[in-house]
C-alpha cells in the first residue's frame, strides 16, 4: 500500500463475499478468511516438500489448500486449512474394492483440518479417464501414495 494509504503499514484482510454453506444452512458454513488461495494441486504430482512448504504458507496466509485429488497427506498436516477435493478415484476414501466410502470420507474429514469439500466431476489435463497420477509416490515413512 502507499504510504499515505489510510491501511499503510496494517495487514490488510480480504475475505469472501459468499459464506459457504449458508445457501443451505450447513451447521459448519463460514466465511473464508481470504479470497486468495491455493489451487487444488496433488500430493504425487508435487513432492512433499512442496505440500509441505504449500500447508505451511496457508497457515501463515490465512488461506485455504485445496489438496486436489490425490488424497489427504501426512503433508498436509502442517497446521494450514484445508479443502478436500473428491475426484473421479475417490483418493482417501475408497473400500478395500476401490469403491467410495461415505465412512472413511467422514473420518478423513474428522481427522483433519477440512473446512471445505470440492466434488470434482471431470478430469481436465491428465492422461485417460482421470484419477490417475504420473508415478506412485512414497512418503518418509516409506508407504506408497495413493492409498
Ligand atoms: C502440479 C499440478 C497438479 C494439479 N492437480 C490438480 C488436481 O489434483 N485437481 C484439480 O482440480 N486441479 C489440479 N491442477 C490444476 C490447478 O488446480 C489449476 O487449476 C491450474 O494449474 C490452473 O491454474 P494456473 O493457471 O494458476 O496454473 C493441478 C495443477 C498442477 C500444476
Amino acid at each position: 500500500m502507499p504510504p499515505s494509504a489510510p491501511t499503510a503499514a496494517h495487514d490488510v484482510r480480504l475475505p469472501c463475499a459468499k459464506v459457504l454453506g449458508a445457501a443451505r444452512g450447513r451447521a459448519k458454513a463460514f466465511r473464508p478468511e481470504s479470497v486468495v488461495n491455493i489451487s487444488g494441486m496433488s500430493f504425487g504430482s508435487l513432492s512433499g516438500n512442496a505440500i509441505t512448504a504449500l500447508n505451511k504458507g496457508a497457515a501463515l496466509a490465512g488461506c485455504l489448500q485445496n489438496t486436489g485429488e490425490g488424497g489427504l497427506s501426512p503433508y498436509h498436516r502442517n497446521g494450514g486449512e484445508l479443502v478436500f477435493q473428491l475426484g473421479t478415484a475417490y483418493f482417501g476414501c475408497r473400500d478395500e474394492h476401490g469403491r467410495f466410502s461415505l465412512d472413511r470420507l467422514k473420518d478423513l474429514v474428522a481427522g483433519a483440518p477440512v473446512r471445505a469439500l470440492e466434488i470434482k466431476l471431470s478430469q481436465g489435463a491428465k492422461p485417460s479417464l482421470g484419477g490417475l497420477l504420473p508415478g506412485a509416490a512414497t512418503w518418509a515413512s516409506g508407504r506408497s501414495w495413493p492409498p
